[in-house]
């Protein structure tokens, strides 16, 4: 049996999330719905989970003593890592102490924080297809790697590193110094280490959300949402929509990888696993164990968000993953450096049939930073995509 407090009283059921951005504020109010106290921490004030939780906290979330001192005055009942660079090694501590519980696990959040944990769990001891790779150290290894059998071309990638930062693709020789130089430049924590990949030629590729629940036998049960298909730029989503069309033989072994690797990674909640797909064949590229960025789309796509899903994967709630209508998302970037930033033609946008909007909140826009995010539902997916880059379209950010 599940029990819920009331929040702001001394029986109140208390979540942290660690990171508030966008797809953090989606959770924080999902689980407000739900009666759930929630703190929400960033880096910097005013984060947009910070924007509609109970409480805003702001510290350096890759600072051990400072996530310590800030669980241990806190004391949430659970701890719900949203970003990537967090001090991991710490949550594992306090998870083993039994201060609190981490979501899925302080187990998964560590492997995924970087490149090389993940990828060695699911290509050695998993033994999933992955792309061909080998982890670098130096310019000279970097060389030595592709011509000892990754070949060209091959993507460079920071182990530490996110949203396409520092990636990019080497076509032959002449690329590979400026592609370890952008690698350097680009990585979360400059500590001169990237993986090399092999190119992976696919049709397409997908986001296979997975959520491991309580099921009514009080085990946990695995769930998968529709495929969501997805467009990248320069390593970033800019495009997604569902569901994807997929051979019913690519779906299934898009599915065992996905409850191979999350199997593994255990406890509760959402996963977001990534994977390319040529034909039949289906290689595992990476997974969050958390929303996705391109699962977005599932605010205007199923009966309960993949936001929705994690809230209620998190405190032992039954869930539905099932899709209500097709539909697609299309990203919109600041386009400048300013802060505080209006947005001009949110009206047209919500006129074009069946869409709507996020506007994230966030009090400093860069050119490529995501501020916000046109959603269209349609009869088909292609009406979707339309309607959803018309939309995305219609809004003009532009210095206040
Ligand atoms: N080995 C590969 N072969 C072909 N394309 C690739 C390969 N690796 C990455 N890509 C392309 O680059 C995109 C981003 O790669 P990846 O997901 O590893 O980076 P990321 O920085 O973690 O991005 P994000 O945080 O947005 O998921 C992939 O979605 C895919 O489109
Ligand atoms: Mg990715």
């Amino acid at each position: 049996m599940t029990t819920l407090g009331t929040p702001l009283s001394p029986h109140a059921t208390k979540v942290m999330l660690l990171g508030s951005g966008e797809l953090g504020k989606e959770v924080l109010i999902a689980l407000q719905r739900l009666g759930v106290e929630t703190i929400a921490v960033d880096r910097y004030e005013n984060a947009p989970g910070q924007q509609v939780a109970h409480h805003a906290r702001t510290i350096t979330m890759s600072d051990p003593a400072q996530l310590k001192a800030l669980i241990e005055a806190e004391r949430p009942h659970l701890v719900v890592p949203e970003i990537e660079a967090i001090a991991t090694p710490m949550l594992e501590e306090l998870e083993a102490a039994g201060v609190v519980r981490v979501i899925p696990t302080a187990r998964a959040a560590r492997l995924t924080m970087d490149r090389e944990g993940i990828r060695v769990l699911a290509a050695e001891t998993l033994g999933l297809p992955t792309s061909p790779y080998k982890f670098c150290n130096s310019l000279e290894e970097l060389q030595a790697a592709i011509d000892a059998g990754i070949g060209y071309p091959c993507i460079v990638k920071p182990v530490m590193s996110s949203s396409g930062k520092g990636q990019s693709k080497i076509d032959g020789p002449a690329d590979v110094p400026k592609a370890w130089d952008y690698a350097m430049a680009g990585g979360r924590v400059s500590h001169g280490r990237v993986i090399v990949e092999g190119f992976i030629d696919f049709d397409y590729e997908i986001t296979q959300l997975t959520v491991r629940s309580v099921g009514t036998d009080g085990q946990i049960t695995t769930s998968f949402c529709d495929p969501i298909g997805h467009v990248q730029v320069s390593g970033d989503y800019v495009e997604s929509w569902q569901p994807h069309p997929m051979h019913p033989a690519a779906l299934e072994k898009s599915r065992q990888i996905a409850k191979a690797v999350t199997d593994n990674l255990g406890g509760q909640g959402l996963f977001g696993v990534e994977l390319f797909v040529k034909g039949q064949d289906v290689w595992f590229s990476e997974v969050s164990p958390r929303p996705h960025d391109t699962g977005l789309v599932t605010l205007c796509t199923q009966h309960q968000s993949e936001f929705e899903l994690h809230a209620r994967a998190i405190l032992g709630l039954p869930v539905d993953t099932s899709l209500r209508n097709p539909g697609a998302s299309a990203v919109i970037y600041g386009g400048m450096e300013a802060q505080g930033i209006v947005f001009d033609g949110v009206d047209e946008a919500l006129r074009v049939p069946g869409t709507d909007l996020r506007l994230f909140g966030k009090p400093e826009s860069f050119a490529k930073r995501r501020m916000g995010v046109a959603l269209a539902r349609a009869a088909d997916v292609d009406a979707a995509r339309t309607n959803a880059k018309l939309a995305a379209s219609k809004v003009k950010p532009r210095k206040a």
